[in-house]
């Protein structure tokens, strides 16, 4: 199989998703690890993809970004119950190239891009209104400019290695469908037991 058509499949799962009347309909488990192999896991919001990979946001002094940092390998979980499916995605991951994330970050609502300047996620908040004190500095050094990028801010691209879908079916003899990168564009498939 192809890249391509593995990326279709997840487009048709995904849009037959978006359909589904769910307030997080892009919401996905990333699971990111520590050199030494500790595991962690967190939702968040899927903004793109294609044939190059998975895209996310995040902080770059976030706890998941500084897992990445020392081992770039991560995972991917959709749990689409509503459409009775669960996809899993792994593979290395890169940072996107900032022109990327400039555009993302643009079209983002002024408040959320006054949060990604205020919030240093993942660090202790060490007086009960320091958020809230950042928030409002940031709202007032940006008045009605335009925001730029935080330099720690931006996104990453999962590039897969292995991607399974999952479909549900009755008494629990559930389909699976792995397809596993063998190079370039190539991809084997197989069909494992539920
Ligand atoms: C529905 C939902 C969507 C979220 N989307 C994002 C996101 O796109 N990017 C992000 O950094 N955190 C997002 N979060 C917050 C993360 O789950 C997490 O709390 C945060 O990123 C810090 O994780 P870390 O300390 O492991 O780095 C989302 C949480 C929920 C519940």
């Amino acid at each position: 199989m192809k890249t391509t058509e593995i990326i279709k499949n997840f487009q048709t799962y995904f849009e037959e998703f978006q359909k589904a009347d769910h307030p997080e309909p892009t919401a996905m488990s990333l699971a990111t690890s520590t050199k030494s192999g500790r595991p962690s896991s967190r939702i968040v919001l899927l903004k793109s993809f294609d044939e190059r990979g998975f895209v996310f946001y995040t902080n770059f002094t976030s706890r998941k970004a500084q897992q990445l940092e020392e081992n770039p390998f991560a995972a991917l979980t959709f749990f689409w119950n509503e459409t009775s499916r669960q996809v899993r995605i792994e593979g290395a991951v890169e940072k996107v190239s900032d022109e990327e994330a400039d555009a993302y970050f643009a079209s983002r609502a002024r408040k959320s891009q006054i949060g990604a300047w205020a919030s240093k996620q993942s660090s202790e908040i060490e007086h009960s209104l320091d958020f809230e004190k950042r928030i409002a500095k940031y709202t007032l050094k940006f008045g009605l400019s335009k925001i730029p990028r935080p330099e720690f801010w931006g996104g990453f691209r999962l590039k897969p290695d292995l991607v399974e879908f999952w479909v549900k079916k009755d008494f629990r003899l559930h389909e699976r469908t792995v397809h596993t990168l063998l190079s370039g564009n190539e991809w084997a498939t197989k069909k494992i037991y539920p």
